[in-house]
């Protein structure tokens, strides 16, 4: 399996890795077009066209020419100043518990502490992400989008943070959109 940012040529099989990913989890976002995957396969779709949109920091997981899993991390700001979100993250269900999401969440973290980034932000499950050095995000200072998500709310301090890094985390624009 090979880890490698995407290509043009991508760019429908990322969509249908997300669709077949979210499709089957149990909190996927609604269907926001007529063709009805879930909200977060056309969520990246927006993020492409987006100002905070960086393509280093789209990974996909190659396996005998065929894209299986797929991770995102995208500017949104973090108070006054760009940050990253990741997210979504995708791997399709027929390849998942096999180590393939923890590949790309280490590899998304490594590229962007090669980028300098200073910090990367989730919403996602504790039970998962704390085993990548992600914490409650309230607990460096950073606060979520909707106080609600509460724990869920996770960061990861990379080689560039500082704890200048904290106040309100707002997500690229395409976010509000779902
Ligand atoms: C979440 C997802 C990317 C994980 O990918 P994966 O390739 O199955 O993950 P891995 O095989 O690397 O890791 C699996 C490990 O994480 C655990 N895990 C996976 N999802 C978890 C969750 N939501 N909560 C707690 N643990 C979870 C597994 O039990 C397993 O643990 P183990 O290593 O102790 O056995 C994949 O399940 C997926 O695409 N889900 C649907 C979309 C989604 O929910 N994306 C993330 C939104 S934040």
């Amino acid at each position: 399996m090979l880890i490698r940012p995407e290509r043009a040529a991508d760019v429908a099989a990322i969509r249908a890795v997300t669709a077949a990913a979210f499709a089957a989890a149990e909190h996927a976002a609604p269907p926001v077009e007529a063709d009805g995957v879930p909200g977060e396969a056309t969520l990246v779709g927006w993020l492409r066209a987006d100002v905070g949109w960086e393509p280093r920091l789209s990974l996909v997981a190659e396996d005998e020419g065929e894209i299986i899993g797929h991770v995102v991390g995208t500017r949104g700001r973090l108070q006054d100043r760009p940050a990253l979100g990741l997210g979504p993250l995708s791997v399709v269900p027929a390849r998942q518990g096999q180590g393939i999401g923890s590949v790309l969440v280490h590899s998304v973290l490594a590229a962007a502490d090669a980028l300098g980034e200073p910090v990367a932000v989730l919403l996602g499950d504790p039970g998962f992400y704390a085993r990548f050095g992600f914490v409650p995000a309230s607990s460096m200072g950073i606060e979520p989008p909707d106080p609600a998500w509460g724990d869920y709310f996770q960061a990861r301090p990379l080689a560039a943070y500082d704890e200048s890094w904290r106040g309100r985390y707002t997500y690229a624009a395409p976010f509000d959109r779902l």
